[in-house]
């Protein structure tokens, strides 16, 4: 595959589409044309960082400008709800790494690395001590913990490297064990949602979450646990993140078919088939951080398999100007009417994350 042509192509198109997103945030899209998710509905709606971190990676390639003030724009109306606080969620890390830690590293304001650090002691400030989680949503869901958190926890190790204070990363070890000791299974799939006594701090049960049901494995959710314990090796250096991150990675591919777009749950039925491409760009990501780090012998499954990934994401992917997103065929969750074979931001954001990365280019990671 000329994984630069495509690249090329998705550059082309964001050239224009984004003149007409402008600073907005996309989510899906609608006849083609994605939302402005903040106005419509809700400024602390967790993918809200998606698209200043697509700008933003866009910028460090092209240096264009237009995207470094556009994601700026993005930046400061998520204040609303960096200041806003009453909802902000464990998701701070997907919101802020991705526009205000992202900004900070590339630029060095000082305005950003304040966002940042307010993000993150939000985020240190949801640690239950008593179960040594950090606990998922707001009003009564106090014990719920969801695999996607191992995609927040960078932020808080940003944090330890910026203020040189141990203790983000601290707690970010202890969330990350409990993750690994309670969320597998014997043959390596995760579960969505754990539930906690926050009182006690003891294992409850395993919920189904976004997926098919609470002994299924919900792509997305394996997607998030290989480059989620990937990113937690590389921030904190515990050989059994990788070990954890490698072994998701097998399960992950040992469930891809024919077509290299992964089911939305590799554990439901066959039909109705359901598909989410937005776990195979996670996936992907992941895969190439692992390549890089695997012992010589193993590299090349990883590049492989990140291969087979990508080319099921092109195939999946809209390069006109027709559609404002590029990747289809992603799927919010298992059930559900809505949101299914649609187009969600942050399928977009990762499968650019895992091109540059395929292509070797030079840009800063913002997790790691
Ligand atoms: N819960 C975040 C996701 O849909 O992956």
């Amino acid at each position: 595959m000329d994984y630069l042509e495509i690249y090329n192509k998705i550059k082309e198109k964001l050239e224009i589409t984004t003149d007409s997103i402008g600073a907005t945030f996309p989510y899906t899209t609608t006849n083609g044309r994605y939302e402005d998710f903040a106005f419509n509905d809700d400024i602390y709606w967790w993918t809200n960082g998606f698209y200043p971190g697509i700008l933003w990676n866009l910028y460090q390639d092209t240096k264009n400008e237009k995207y470094k003030k556009i994601a700026e724009e993005c930046e400061k109306k998520l204040d609303d709800a960096l200041f806003g606080f009453f909802d902000i969620h464990h998701d701070v890390g997907f919101m802020w790494l991705l526009s205000a830690v992202a900004d900070y590293k590339l630029t060095g304001s000082i305005e950003a690395k304040r966002r940042g650090l307010i993000a993150a002691n939000y985020l240190m400030g949801r640690f239950n001590v008593n179960g040594n989680y950090i606990r998922a949503w707001n009003g009564d869901a106090v014990g719920v913990v969801i695999i996607d958190s191992m995609m927040n926890i960078p932020l808080l190790s940003w944090a330890s490297k910026e203020t040189g204070d141990p203790r983000f990363d601290a707690l970010a070890r202890r969330h990350a064990d409990t993750i690994n000791k309670y969320y597998f299974d014997e043959e390596g799939a995760s579960a969505h949602i754990c539930v906690f006594d926050a009182e006690s701090g003891k294992f409850i049960k395993k919920v189904a979450g976004q997926g098919y049901s609470d002994t299924s494995a919900w792509s997305r959710g394996q997607s998030w646990a290989v480059y989620g314990f990937t990113l937690a090796y590389l921030n904190l250096g515990d050989e059994k993140y990788l070990e954890r991150a490698k072994k998701s990675a097998k399960f992950f591919m040992s469930k891809i078919d024919e077509s290299k777009i992964p089911d939305s749950d590799f554990r439901a039925p066959k039909e109705p088939v359901k598909k989410d491409a937005s776990a195979g760009a996670v996936t992907a990501c992941g895969l190439l951080e692992l390549a890089k780090i695997v012992p010589e012998n193993e590299k090349a499954w990883y590049i492989e398999s990140a291969d087979k990934l990508l080319c099921g994401l092109v195939e999946n992917s809209d390069f006109s100007q027709d559609e404002q997103s590029i990747l289809q065929n992603c799927s919010l969750q298992y059930h559900g009417e809505n949101q299914l074979h649609c187009s969600l931001i942050y399928g977009d954001y990762f499968l650019i994350e895992a091109l540059q990365k395929r292509l070797g280019l030079d840009v800063k990671s913002f997790w790691k």
